[in-house]
């Protein structure tokens, strides 16, 4: 598909969403950037949007052939993908099958601890509020969603849950948890943003070794080569 990049609409941490010459559709650019803890940690890492990018739009491509509607249409180059656009939800709907993370720093449960069933949880995507915790009640009172738009997303997410986490139990590899963003078009609710290491919590089934961000946020390691090690671990199902 032979298609113009247009005007920068709007760049996030590490991805930029450009308009396209056609309508309906957007090009995202996913860039060599890497933050933390809110954008306190800060770096460049030569191809980590391509191995993201990659990574994105063969999980896109699973999801879909499951029967999960995304936003993904496809690659146009390393790290650009064209995609659907959407009314994004602000909402950062999380799945975890193990306690890591935000959950055993908040609440008292061991790392670790398998989660089933996996738990759901919901923030409001809004930096400046730090982006704190809803629950169904204040979804509904703040009206992000209606109560059958918020049925469906847990559906879908609960789905996405059970793919994913088959597949990487496939690759020796357990789902710890991730995050995903769901938005509208045409009435309907699609799975948009993006599936990568940046959004996964990834541990090797056999070591329990961190193959995600974690090795960026707790400088556990060369960060660039794990990304990459567990990119081709992943397409190479391709
Ligand atoms: P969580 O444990 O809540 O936060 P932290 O990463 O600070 O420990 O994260 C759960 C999963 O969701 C994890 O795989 C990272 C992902 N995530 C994001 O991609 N973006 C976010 O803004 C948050 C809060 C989590």
């Amino acid at each position: 598909m032979a298609i113009q990049k247009g005007d920068l609409l709007y760049a996030g941490k590490a991805k930029s969403v450009f308009r396209t010459d056609r309508e309906g559709i957007f090009l995202v650019e996913f860039r060599d950037d890497i933050t933390a803890f809110d954008g306190g940690k800060k770096d460049v890492l030569a191809k980590k949007g391509s191995l993201n990018a990659r990574v994105s739009a063969f999980l896109f491509s699973h999801l879909k052939e499951c029967g999960i509607p995304t936003h993904f249409i496809e690659m146009i180059d390393e790290r650009s993908m064209l995609v659907r656009s959407l009314d994004m939800i602000p909402l950062e709907v999380i799945v975890r099958n193990v306690a890591a993370g935000s959950m055993v720093r908040t609440y008292p449960i061991a790392e670790g601890t398998p989660l089933n069933p996996p738990v759901l949880v919901m923030d409001y995507k809004d930096d400046s509020r730090h982006d704190p915790m809803l629950n169904d009640d204040l979804i509904l009172a703040l009206k992000i969603v209606n109560a059958d738009e918020l049925a469906r997303i847990k559906e879908l997410a609960h789905s996405i849950n059970r793919i994913l986490f088959q597949f990487f139990e496939s690759l020796d590899i357990t789902l710890v948890d991730f995050k995903i963003e769901f938005g509208k078009a045409d009435g309907q609710i699609l799975l948009g943003d993006e599936i990568s290491m940046d959004s996964m919590r990834l541990w090797d089934a056999g070591t329990g070794e961190s193959l995600d961000k974690d090795v960026y946020r707790f400088s556990k390691g060369d960060v660039l080569a794990v990304y990459r090690r567990v990119a081709e671990r992943i397409c190479a199902r391709e």
